[in-house]
């Protein structure tokens, strides 16, 4: 169960394999958790390393913290048009563009159109919401017996808040849930038959919200996503693809991420029992704790971009159109940067130095909606519970983009 037995597990493979053939895409690693010291080395042998073959073909990793910086914010060297993870390139088929896979100036004036929402003063309006939500939630669990937390409560909680962002009719709000499994899931998942099948639901959830779009086009003074879209200077002629695609980026950037953090709470107190006690006598650290969980758990593992120009980074020389990864899981664990970088502690100094929600021009737009969910669900369990109990092997996703669980086995034991 314990992550430091997972790192002693794979040790001795990660230091017997050569440089070259360290397959750190592989995403058993992170079903498995046991990608740690590969990491590890890298950091320490050859930080800025290149892959020359994989199925996302090659690409360089950058896994020290100082270089990840660097990179996420020189986006003049390093873009980010047409794809932000390893394996995704704009020369698909099915391409849906998205502000976050697109440079300067095009993602700037489509990011200002929607970032209204995730202003100081909607976030003061929301949290009301999320309280009183959080409270039902948690309330209604069931007592006595084992249950799966991710399930039960994180995406719960995550897909309410999605549909209160977008003013999504509320019965149906699981279909948000269900379009962002579908996108983030791989082949082996089971959510769907063939790529053909993916494409035609994804086009189903165009259709469901392009019902929404026509409905709130013809309105003015709606706060919601889908109004700020439809009548947003920069948004307002989108093709439909590209409507899809910003509906993608908003549906999974604020569902798997805070979903995973909220699930990724849970495993690190339990694997740290002297921190959930410190958390019990001292709940006034529950903000400082929160960013701790979302550096701790780094939602997602990587982002990556194109080299514009022949450039050198760590010393390496990079070529023009070469893919680079931040590997973000790496550089969160960097001991150059953060003191006892494996160590989950609550009242960590400077927790908000981690790179989980990136730097520059596309620093996470929801952090503060992430943070505030994370700190009420946090503040409404210490009420009601003495510990949410861990009681098996929390089931990861077999992902080395969104690193989280599909199954953490909990029973609650109240205060
Ligand atoms: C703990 C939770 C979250 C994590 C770890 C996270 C992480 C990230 C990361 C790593 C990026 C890219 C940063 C970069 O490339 O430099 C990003 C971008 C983004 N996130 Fe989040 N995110 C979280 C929650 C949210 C929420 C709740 C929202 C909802 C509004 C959201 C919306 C976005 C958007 C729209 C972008 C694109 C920003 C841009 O390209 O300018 N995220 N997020």
């Amino acid at each position: 169960m314990s992550e430091a037995l997972d790192i002693r597990n794979t040790q001795n493979d990660a230091y017997s394999v050569p440089l070259d053939k360290i397959d750190i895409w592989n995403p058993d690693r992170f079903r498995d958790n046991t990608f740690w010291p590969y990491f590890a080395r890298l950091r320490k042998e050859d930080p800025v390393h290149y892959t020359a073959e994989s199925p996302h073909g090659a690409f360089w990793s950058v896994t020290k913290f100082e270089d990840i910086m660097y990179v996420d914010t020189h986006h003049e060297i390093f873009s980010s048009e047409g794809g932000i993870t390893i394996d995704e390139d704009s020369t698909d088929d099915f391409e849906t563009p998205m502000f976050i896979a697109m440079d300067p100036p095009k993602h700037d004036l489509q990011r200002k159109t929607v970032s209204g929402i995730v202003a100081p003063p909607n976030l003061v309006k929301l949290e009301g919401t999320i309280r009183e939500r959080a409270g039902k939630i948690l309330d209604s669990l069931p007592r006595n017996e084992t249950f799966n937390w991710v399930e039960k409560v994180s995406i719960e909680l995550t897909t309410q808040m999605l549909a209160t962002l977008f003013d999504f009719p509320w019965e149906d709000r699981r279909k948000l849930t269900y379009w962002s499994d579908l996108i983030t899931a791989d082949e082996t998942s089971g959510l769907y038959e063939s790529e053909e099948h993916r494409q035609a639901e994804l086009l189903k959830c165009l259709e469901y919200f392009t019902v929404l779009w026509n409905q709130r086009v013809n309105t003015t003074g709606g706060d919601d996503l889908i109004s700020m879209l439809a009548h947003g200077e920069s948004t307002k002629n989108m093709p439909p693809m590209e409507y899809l695609g910003n509906l993608i980026l908003l549906i999974v950037g604020g569902n798997d991420t805070t979903r995973n953090s909220i699930s990724g709470g849970v495993v690190a107190l339990n694997q740290n029992p002297d921190q959930y006690q410190k958390l019990r006598e001292h709940p006034e650290l529950i903000p400082n704790m929160v960013s701790e969980i979302i550096r701790w758990q780094t939602p997602l593992a990587h982002m990556r971009r194109r080299a514009l120009q022949d450039t050198v980074l760590g010393g390496k020389q990079i070529k023009k159109g070469d893919k680079v990864v931040m590997w973000y899981v790496s550089g969160n664990r960097d001991e150059a940067a953060i003191p006892n970088p494996d160590a989950f502690i609550i009242d960590r100094p400077k927790a908000r130095q981690h790179l989980s929600f990136g730097f520059g021009i596309h620093r996470c737009m929801g952090n503060r909606l992430a943070e505030m969910q994370l700190r009420v669900v946090w503040e409404e369990i210490l009420k009601r519970f003495h510990t949410v109990e861990l009681v098996g092997e929390p089931v990861r996703v077999r992902s080395n983009f969104v690193k989280g669980y599909s199954h953490v086995p909990v029973r609650v034991h109240p205060r």
